[in-house]
Parts: C-alpha cells; sequence; structure tokens
C-alpha cells in the first residue's frame, strides 16, 4: 500500500488530498477537499494573484488537516508528500513549497516536487486506469496543449496557444458583454439562446501547418462586435457568445484532429488509441461533443475524467506523487527545490 498527501496551490484553488494505493494495483482517493477562491476573485473578473496568495495561507493549514482526518490515516500512515511546485502563481506556489517542506520536515517523508501540468496528465490513470500512450488535450484559464503522454515523467507537447488560453478566451469574452467571473460556465449558458451562425468569427490557425493554438485574433474580434452595437440587448448577447463558441469549437476541432492523425500514424501498433480531455473547459458541453464525434470518426477512445478531477485538485498531485514512487522518479534533493512559476 502506498499514501500519499497531495497539495495544490498554484492558482486560486487551495486543495490537499490524500490518495492510495494498494498492493493489487487499485487506486483510491481517500480524501480531497477543494477550497476555489471564485468569489474572492469575482469582483474583479479574473485571478488576482496577491488575493490568491492570502487566501492559501488562511486556508491551506486547515485544509491539510481535513484531508488527512477524512482519510482515515495519520501523517505518520504516509508514503510521502506530493506538492506542485509549478507552473503556477509564484506566491502560491510559495505557499503551498513551504508548508509541504513543513510537514515533510517534521514527520522525516520525502518531499517529492510535481509539475501541475504532470497532474492533469496524469490524472485518467488514477480514473480510468489508461495505458500509456495516450494524447491529453489540456484547456483550462492558463493553459491550452496537446500533450502526447508516453510515460511518468515523458511528456511531448505537441501544441501550445501563442497567445491566450482557451478559458482565458472565455473569461475576456464574458468580461467584455457584462457577463460574471468565470466566464466560460456564463458564455455557455448565454450561447443556449444564441444564433451561432450571426457573427462570422475568425478561426485562428485553422488549417495551419503548425499545430498550436491562438485565440486573441478571436477576442479582438468578438470586442469589435460588442463594441459596435450598443446598447446590447440579450440576444446580442446571446448571439455574440454562441458565434463566439462556434468559432473556437471549429478551431479546436481542427488541431485536435491534426493530433489526431499524427497520433495514428506515429503509434501504428497501439490499439487502443485515446484522447483524454482536462481542465475546466472541458466542462464545456458543446466542445465536449463535438471532441466525443471527432474521436469516434477517428479510431479513437474519449476520456474525460469527472470534472472535479478535470480542474485543479490535489488528488491529481497526490496521485502524481503516487506514480513517480512507483517508477523511482523521485529527486533526493525536493527539500531545496525553489517554486517554478514557468515551469
Ligand atoms: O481548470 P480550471 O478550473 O482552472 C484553471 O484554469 O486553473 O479552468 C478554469 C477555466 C476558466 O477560464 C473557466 O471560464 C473555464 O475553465 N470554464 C469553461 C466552462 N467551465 C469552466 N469554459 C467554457 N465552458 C464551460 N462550461
Ligand atoms: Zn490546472
Amino acid at each position: 500500500m502506498i499514501r500519499v498527501l497531495g497539495i495544490e496551490t498554484s492558482c486560486d484553488e487551495t486543495a490537499a488530498s490524500v490518495v492510495a494505493l494498494d498492493d493489487a494495483g487499485s487506486a483510491r482517493i481517500l480524501s480531497s477537499p477543494v477550497l476555489s477562491q471564485i468569489e474572492e476573485h469575482a469582483a474583479f473578473g479574473g485571478v488576482v494573484p496577491e488575493i490568491a496568495a492570502r487566501a492559501h495561507v488562511e486556508a491551506l493549514d486547515g485544509l491539510v488537516e481535513a484531508a488527512i482526518a477524512d482519510s482515515g490515516t495519520k501523517l505518520s500512515d504516509l508514503d510521502a508528500i506530493a506538492v506542485t511546485a509549478g507552473p503556477g502563481l509564484v506566491g502560491g506556489l510559495i505557499v503551498g513549497l513551504m508548508t509541504a517542506k513543513a510537514i515533510a520536515a517534521a514527520s522525516g517523508k520525502p518531499l517529492i516536487a510535481i509539475n501541475h501540468l504532470e497532474g492533469h496528465a496524469l490524472t485518467p490513470r488514477l480514473t480510468d486506469g489508461l495505458e500509456f500512450p495516450y494524447l491529453l488535450l489540456l484547456v483550462s484559464g492558463g493553459h491550452t496543449q496537446i500533450v502526447l503522454v508516453r510515460g511518468v515523467g515523458d511528456y511531448r507537447r505537441w501544441a501550445t496557444t501563442i497567445d491566450d488560453a482557451l478559458g482565458e478566451a472565455f473569461d475576456k469574452t464574458a468580461k467584455m458583454l457584462g457577463l460574471p467571473y468565470p466566464g466560460g460556465p456564463n458564455v455557455e449558458k448565454a450561447a443556449k439562446a444564441g444564433n451561432p451562425g450571426r457573427f462570422a468569427f475568425p478561426r485562428p490557425m485553422k488549417g495551419e501547418p503548425r499545430p498550436d493554438f491562438s485565440f486573441s485574433g478571436l477576442k479582438t474580434a468578438v470586442r469589435q462586435a460588442a463594441t459596435a452595437i450598443s446598447p446590447l440587448s440579450d440576444q446580442d448577447v446571446a448571439d455574440i457568445c454562441a458565434s463566439f463558441q462556434e468559432a473556437v469549437t471549429d478551431v479546436l476541432a481542427d488541431r485536435v484532429g491534426k493530433a489526431l492523425e499524427r497520433f495514428t500514424a506515429e503509434f501504428l501498433e497501439v490499439s487502443a488509441r485515446i484522447l483524454v480531455v482536462a481542465g475546466g473547459v472541458a466542462a464545456n458541453e458543446q466542445i465536449r461533443s463535438m471532441l466525443q464525434g471527432l474521436c469516434r470518426e477517428n479510431g479513437f477512445g474519449f476520456v474525460a475524467p469527472p470534472l472535479d478531477l478535470c480542474t485543479d485538485n490535489a488528488a491529481m498531485i497526490a496521485w502524481a506523487g503516487i506514480e513517480r514512487l512507483r517508477a523511482g522518479l523521485v529527486e533526493d534533493n525536493a527539500m531545496g527545490f525553489a517554486p517554478r512559476s514557468r515551469w
């Protein structure tokens, strides 16, 4: 049995979790409290780093205590402390890393520094027992990437955004239209009553040979459409949201389709081809059903971990710690590890 405490403070969720892997190889999340700071940031229309860091300081000790208490284990039962050491907002990373180091030092347990993206990348092995290799589409407020996951610690980034993240594009669109933060769910809701064909927004990067994403041109087009109409009626807002969502879904289909083709060409011997989606934008129904269809057409299985494990949480960090322990990929000098905000 391996039991690891995970700590996550890289953005606006404070989270702690205990995950166990038994000798038969089955994994269980014993506890995973998450405290979202959405309300603290909502008035500012986005995450304010100073507010986030302070909120992590206030919440983290209590969350760690709750995670251990709820798990039915004791600190002395744990095999290691895993913590997000980057990338993310440096204030939050410092809070998480210092806390984890203090717990590790006091308990004599090893510390494992985890890259937040590795946490997202390995989650489908916790939830669905996936085998390597598989493709991961990570679409959140901070990241828009297509990653080839080949093994623990063995990741190849096939595509990334050259400007805004997709979640950020949703959030900015919402802000321009006067919809509350976080924008994604509100844009999706408004889009349901809108006409996706009313605005012919650009599809940045669609059809380009390079595999990456770009959303800033689309954001500009949304701003122009929104400022050209005054005052904006509810129907205008709904139509802009629907047209925006249509444009991003179209771009994603093109970019992800290209990656599926590349995977198929490069891994001829792999019979179970899988695309995994993670990140908050994975909650979007239109995007989800497009991905499902795209996978079906290309002979891929589609895996979407439960939403609370798609968005930021500490179970994925604890799990990445377990994976690293099992693979023997634990740094000797993790106590000297400094936060890497751009890791
Ligand atoms: O993974 P996540 O919870 O946190 C980080 O980015 O760290 O992702 C949050 C992002 C936000 O930008 C939010 O607007 C977006 O995910 N999001 C959505 C939806 N729900 C959340 N975007 C589109 N449609 C949604 N239903
Ligand atoms: Zn994340």
